[in-house]
């Protein structure tokens, strides 16, 4: 589907819609149009003209909201042998390299069937040495479930962990890379740890690995499409993503971005037959195919998704918006009495975690619902120590859904008496 005709969808009225989350997207189309690049310069957008009820807005960590234009490529079928799939798969794999600024003669990409932990588990089960073991730096759930991923594989693990609001301590991890880590063959790391938000410093514990002589991967799920990373600086090895985050494709599957060196390394290493990432980029290298039945429909809603971040402006105007949607929150948030759970110098820009109001009348599920019936969805905390709930920044949502989320949340609290609005 070209840009063109995404913009005439993105004009279109969509007077029909009963869901107010599709009812403010349409009237912000008059009065932001040139606030935002959303409707006014051929951006295509999450209005679908061929709905009369618009889909509710995800403001959550993924599934994402998509494009009408990215769902639109779903609605083709592909022969997986076709050559004209075939190419589909070159410029997935050859964009992406693009997009992580790096060389096919240091780098390759090898998308993997599945969600975004298969994408982990083929690097763990596939690279690190399984008499050496790898040290998992953690400060957050995402960062423990390598620690499960090499448990079910039997591959020695040395664990760093820190509470979910923390930097990860760089003097401890070299203490552990001088002494009981001494020996492993990989260091691993979260980038956007989903869980609270945070972002963490990956470039200065890549470099960290790269003193200890060791391989580095980047877990960069939520990340990678919105903010710059510097493969070369961070000593990167291998980082993995998937395609319904940042880059707005629909989730089937996951792919990592690898140095070609690194991955020769795992020939033959795997413990998984399905997850093998030297034998799934082999396969692909040789013959242009995918090992087993390729993700034939979200590959292309991806080269969609990847096309549509282009027109955007790339991965720094991407996180421009995401940015503008987390501070126009955040904003909007406090006169209401929400307070983040992370210290705002560790608050990324993809996810914020906000406390639970402490009055007698809040509660979770209430809230969720009754934003759920205003055409917002927004997610449950998963940090470990606190009451939180989670509202994504990413996906094919802008800042003036974002008001209008800020506008439903502040009707929700009136209706139960909560927040600013409890009695005192
Ligand atoms: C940082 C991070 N790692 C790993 C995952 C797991 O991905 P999936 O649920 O697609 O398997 C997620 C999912 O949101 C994530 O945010």
């Amino acid at each position: 589907m070209s840009s063109t005709a995404a913009e005439s969808s993105s004009t279109s009225p969509s007077s029909s819609s009963s869901s107010s989350a599709s009812a403010s997207a349409s009237s912000a189309s008059a009065s932001t149009a040139t606030l935002w690049p959303r409707l006014n310069n051929g951006l295509p957008t999450h209005y679908d003209p061929t709905k009369k009820v618009q889909d509710k807005l995800l403001f959550t960590p993924g599934p994402l909201t998509t494009s009408f234009t990215v769902k639109q490529a779903l609605t083709r079928d592909w022969g997986s042998r076709d050559t004209a799939f075939q190419r589909v798969i070159r410029e997935v794999r050859s964009g992406l390299l693009e997009l992580a600024g790096v060389s096919p003669a240091e780098y390759t990409t090898i998308p993997i069937q599945g969600s975004g932990t298969f994408g982990l588990e083929a690097v763990l089960c596939s690279a690190v040495n399984k008499k050496k073991g790898v040290l998992v730096i953690a400060n957050g759930a995402y960062g423990m479930r390598q620690t499960f991923i090499t448990k079910a594989h039997g591959i020695p693990t040395v664990l760093y962990e820190c509470a979910d609001y923390e930097a990860p301590d760089l003097a401890a991890i070299e203490k552990l890379l001088q002494t009981t880590a001494r020996d492993v063959s990989h260091v691993s790391v979260v980038h956007s740890e989903t869980t609270s938000g945070i972002v963490n410093d990956i470039t200065a514990i890549g470099q960290l690995a790269k003193k200890y002589e060791k391989r580095f991967m980047v877990d960069a799920m939520s990340s990678f499409g919105a903010y710059e990373i510097d493969f070369h600086a961070a000593q990167i090895d291998f980082l993995v993503s998937s395609a319904n985050k940042c880059i707005e494709g629909v989730p089937g599957f996951s792919f990592v971005i690898s140095r070609i060196d690194a991955l020769n390394e795992a020939k033959g290493n795997s413990s998984s037959l399905s997850l093998d990432l030297h034998a799934q980029c082999a396969g692909l290298d040789a013959n242009g195919q995918f090992r087993f039945t390729p993700p034939t429909h979200t590959l292309c809603a991806f080269r969609q998704a990847m096309e549509e971040l282009k027109i955007e402006g790339g991965v720094k105007a991407r996180g421009m918006r995401y940015r503008e949607n987390q501070q126009r929150l955040m904003r909007g948030l406090a006169p209401l009495g929400f307070e983040l759970y992370l210290p705002s110098e560790r608050q990324g820009y993809i996810i914020s975690s906000y406390h639970w109001p402490k009055d007698k009348n809040w509660n979770f599920e209430t809230f969720y619902n009754k934003l759920n019936d205003r055409g917002y969805v927004i997610y449950p905390g998963k940090v470990s120590n606190a009451d939180c709930f989670r509202i994504g920044h990413i996906g094919r949502i802008f800042p003036e859904d974002t008001d209008g989320l800020v506008a439903a949340i502040t009707d929700v609290c009136k209706e139960m008496k909560t927040a600013a609005f409890a009695p005192k």
